[in-house]
């Protein structure tokens, strides 16, 4: 809605989204993300201008270890100057964490931002 032309992509492994929130076939990249992302790596290249993950669960060991699985698969996605949004701090080699608007709770969301190529 509030991007109207851009493109989004949505990675999951299972839809079961409100119907009304669930996005058109060609706009879904159904399956792992440990096979996705460097699918998308090859398909789309760094491209991306924004990238969000909220892949985590109740468990905040098994999220941080995931996390540190999928970073370096997420961070060549990135367009220089495209911002990532996680709910998990992520670990990247290249990207910089940035400040959280004023709204965002710490802790509960990291921001990150690829400054160069
Ligand atoms: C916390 S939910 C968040 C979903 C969505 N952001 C929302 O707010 O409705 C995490 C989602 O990540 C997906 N997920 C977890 N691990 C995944 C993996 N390895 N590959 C693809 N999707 C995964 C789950 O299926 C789940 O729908």
């Amino acid at each position: 809605e509030t991007m109207p032309d851009r493109d989004i992509f949505v990675f999951e492994r299972a839809v079961a989204s409100n119907p009304d929130s669930t996005p058109e076939d060609h706009q879904l990249i159904l399956g792992d993300v440990h096979e996705t992302l460097p699918a998308a790596r090859a398909r789309f290249g760094a491209n991306a201008a924004l990238i969000h993950a909220d892949l985590g669960g109740h468990n905040l060991a098994k999220n941080d270890a995931f996390a540190r699985e999928i970073s370096p698969l997420i961070e060549p996605l990135l367009a220089v100057g495209g911002i990532m949004v996680s709910s998990d701090r992520m670990y990247f080699d290249n990207l910089i964490e940035i400040p959280l608007p004023p709204e965002a709770v710490e802790g509960r969301c990291f921001m990150y931002r690829r400054e160069k190529s």
